[in-house]
């Protein structure tokens, strides 16, 4: 039951969390912190860091030199930009990029390996103890890659060519840590990533949606178990369809906390395509995107279970908390806590419609199974929003055990999109229309809402008349305790 799992839930997520914290960043266990830590120059290596000249041999015969004298820290000297095709990270090995060095990735398709789903400026591939650390920056030219500028969206390059990646999505992405153990990226930059996702608008092909899904981001863990990420910032460009922040894929203890991350795609994304997603907690983080801040799915083929999202600030965003269950995988134990949202309506290219949070499970297609998601809590949730939440279910049973606890929901509008559609995408029933609402739920078993808040500014949402908006027939079991709804203050004294 929510009731006893959520507590423990807690204290376990917790204590991961600390455990995981306190052990000293980014040092490789191979040689303790009390003993000295073998560095390598890249200079000393050869690197010219004049952002003209490629640095690759230079930059990975300093990483072989180090993991083969068994591990230690290669240091990217400041004041350089280091122009470098795809490096391989080994075990036991952490790049020290010094504050002030910018590592920059390639623009040219041969910079990087056959496969494109190796296609990373920085690579580990089953390695251990490995990590990124120094206050540098890595810098993946995204701009270079914009083939004409587009209002709407950009027309980017595809490196498609040699049919290893078909559609308009394929560019290399910034890091990747694939089958990976004892990882901790520390206080880096991340920067214009080349691979731009972009969410497909209604009609584009599932499997295009499928792959988009699956394999872009800033920073990529696919199926890695124990990493660390802590401190680091994602730039992207905002105006134009973006790359992800941080995609956590069929991985499982994850800990990221202090990220600040400003982007055109989702934020912290958890996936699961080959495996399933296990303690996940993301913390005190600052989020802006124009699609979803945190986002679980779509690929969600495996379960996910033991997440924590806390002490989160969300701004001028798509979407707040999302779900998007499509492939038959389950989500069980999620609770979302201190986190304060503003949603708001962008283009419809981009999925989203304005919610704080968005929760739904369904078939991606005729081919898929929907999952179902039990055991949600958000707790002490502030949002301002151009629209209501939206809680939804194809089937009877598939929501379960869901718990609303000090929530202050505003409803408020303040740029001139359309409003009036529900958004399903991906797949499913892609938009339709129905009136707005403070809260949508379409098939739920047992929800409980405790000290819920609704403001409402009567001049912008007109229409807006129904605070909750479902079918008993739908929904069974729903607790209300201490439900407000009324004017906003500021609405009351116009
Ligand atoms: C999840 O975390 C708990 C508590 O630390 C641990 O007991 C459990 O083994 C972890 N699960 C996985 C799959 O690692
Ligand atoms: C991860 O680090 C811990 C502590 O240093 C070590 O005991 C463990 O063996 C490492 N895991 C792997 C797979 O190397
Ligand atoms: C390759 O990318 C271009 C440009 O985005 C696109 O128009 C084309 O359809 C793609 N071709 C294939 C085979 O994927
Ligand atoms: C996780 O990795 C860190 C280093 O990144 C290590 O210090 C810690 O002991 C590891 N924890 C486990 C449970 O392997
Ligand atoms: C994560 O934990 C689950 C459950 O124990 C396991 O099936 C899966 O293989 C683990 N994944 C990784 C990458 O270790
Ligand atoms: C919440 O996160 C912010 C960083 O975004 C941090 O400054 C603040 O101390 C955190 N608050 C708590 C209670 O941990
Ligand atoms: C949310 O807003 C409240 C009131 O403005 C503030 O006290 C709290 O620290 C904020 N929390 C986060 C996570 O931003
Ligand atoms: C929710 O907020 C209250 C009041 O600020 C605080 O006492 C409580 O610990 C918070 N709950 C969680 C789960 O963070
Ligand atoms: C919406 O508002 C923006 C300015 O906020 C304006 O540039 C745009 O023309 C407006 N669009 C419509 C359809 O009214
Ligand atoms: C109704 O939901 C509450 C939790 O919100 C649960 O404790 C109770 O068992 C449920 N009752 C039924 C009949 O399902």
């Amino acid at each position: 039951m929510a009731t006893t799992s959520g507590p423990l839930l807690f204290r376990v997520l917790t204590a991961l969390l600390s455990s995981t914290i306190q052990s000293p960043p980014a040092t490789s266990p191979h040689h303790p912190p009390h003993r000295h830590t073998p560095t390598f120059s890249v200079t000393e290596y050869g690197a010219v860091g004049d952002g003209v000249q490629y640095d690759t041999r230079h930059i990975q015969a300093a990483i072989d030199a180090c993991a083969s004298g068994g591990g230690g820290r290669v240091r990217f000297p400041s004041g350089k930009n280091y122009l470098t095709a795809t490096v391989q990270l080994r075990s036991g090995v952490v790049l020290e990029i010094e504050r002030g060095a910018r590592v920059v990735g390639g623009t040219r398709q041969g910079d990087y390996p056959a496969e494109s789903r190796r296609w990373y400026v920085v690579l580990a591939e089953d390695a251990v103890d490995v990590g990124i650390t120094g206050g540098g920056e890595i810098d993946g030219q995204g701009m270079s890659f914009v083939q004409r500028v587009d209002e709407r969206k950009n027309v980017m390059v595809s490196w498609n060519a040699t049919g290893d990646c078909v559609g308009d999505e394929c560019r290399p992405r910034l890091l990747g840590f694939l089958r990976c153990r004892n990882v901790t990226v520390s206080d880096v930059k991340l920067t214009n990533p080349a691979y731009w996702c972009t969410p497909m608008p209604v009609g584009c092909s599932v499997f295009t949606v499928v792959r988009c899904g699956s394999n872009d981001a800033s920073l990529h863990l696919v199926r890695c178990d124990n990493t660390s990420i802590q401190d680091v910032s994602i730039y992207g460009d905002f105006d134009s369809p973006n790359n992800d922040g941080i995609d956590i894929e069929d991985s499982n203890n994850t800990v990221i906390t202090r990220c600040n991350i400003n982007t055109g795609d989702d934020a912290i994304c958890p996936k699961s395509s080959t495996g399933p997603v296990y303690n996940l907690t993301a913390t005190d983080c600052w989020i802006r995107t124009k699609s979803s801040a945190i986002k679980l799915g779509s690929a969600s083929v495996f379960d996910f279970k033991g997440l924590l999202f806390d002490n989160i600030t969300i701004v001028d965003s798509h979407r707040g908390l999302g779900l998007q269950i499509r492939d038959g995988g389950n989500v069980d134990g999620v609770t979302f806590s201190n986190i304060n949202i503003s949603t708001r309506y962008y283009d419809p290219s981009w999925w989203g419609r304005a919610e704080p949070i968005y929760v739904t499970t369904c078939p991606r297609n005729s081919n898929s199974k929907a999952g179902s998601i039990s055991n949600l809590q958000f707790i002490n949730i502030t949002a301002v929003s151009e629209n209501g939440v939206f809680l939804s279910a194809t089937e009877e049973g598939l929501l379960r055990n869901f718990k609303f606890i000090n929530v202050d929901l505003s409803y408020r509008r303040w740029t001139n999109y359309t409003d009036g559609l529900i958004d399903y995408r991906p797949g499913c029933q892609g938009f339709v229309d129905h009136s707005v609402a403070g809260i949508i739920m379409e098939q739920i078993e047992s929800l409980q809402i405790e000290n819920m808040n609704m403001r409402w500014s009567d001049s912008n949402s007109k229409g807006w008349n129904t605070p909750l908006d479902f079918n008993p027939s739908t929904v069974n079991n729903i607790s209300l305790l201490s439900f407000h709804s009324g004017l906003s203050t500021s609405s009351r004294e116009k």
